[in-house]
């Protein structure tokens, strides 16, 4: 991940919440949801803005074992784009795919089109990491890739 890009999304978040009364877990958690993860180059910046030492901030992450100090896992994410998917909304299936996994999220996932998982009568379909997904709408698409979230 860019580092200017994680100094960026972890200065947005401290300034949601600095002026809260402690404000440090609901930016921790604000950092691991948009990130995956709490970087360790982050530290130093959110004690700066928070007027915490590093060891407060350190101690607080280390102490949670909610909070992830190394990238989640990278997942693959393999879409229909072959005919009988692309009748039954797969073009919409595959934007929505390509919209969810943004710049934000593009250090997770590998995402790549394939032409047919063998699901046509129940398409359109996809494949997450080994597993196959049939009749997939962009709600059940988010589910899904909500659901790994909180396993990474
Ligand atoms: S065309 Fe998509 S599974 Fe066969």
């Amino acid at each position: 991940m860019n580092p200017a890009f994680i100094h960026q999304q972890v200065a947005k978040i401290i300034e949601q919440h600095r002026l809260r009364p402690g404000a440090l877990l609901p930016v921790l958690h604000g950092i691991q949801d948009e990130l995956g993860f709490i970087p360790s180059e982050s530290v130093i910046q959110i004690s700066l803005a928070l007027n915490l030492s590093r060891a407060e901030v350190h101690g607080v992450i280390t102490f949670y074992h909610h909070f992830h100090t190394t990238p989640p896992a990278r997942h693959s994410i393999q879409v229909c784009r072959a005919e009988a998917c692309q009748s039954m909304g797969g073009e919409n299936l595959a934007e929505h795919v390509a919209q969810r996994i943004d710049e934000r999220a593009a250090g997770l996932y590998d995402v790549h089109p394939v032409y047919c998982l063998g699901l046509c009568a129940n398409a359109p379909a996809l494949m997450i990491d080994e597993v196959l997904h049939a009749r997939v709408t962009p709600e059940k698409f988010d589910r899904l890739i909500n659901a790994l979230g909180a396993h990474s």
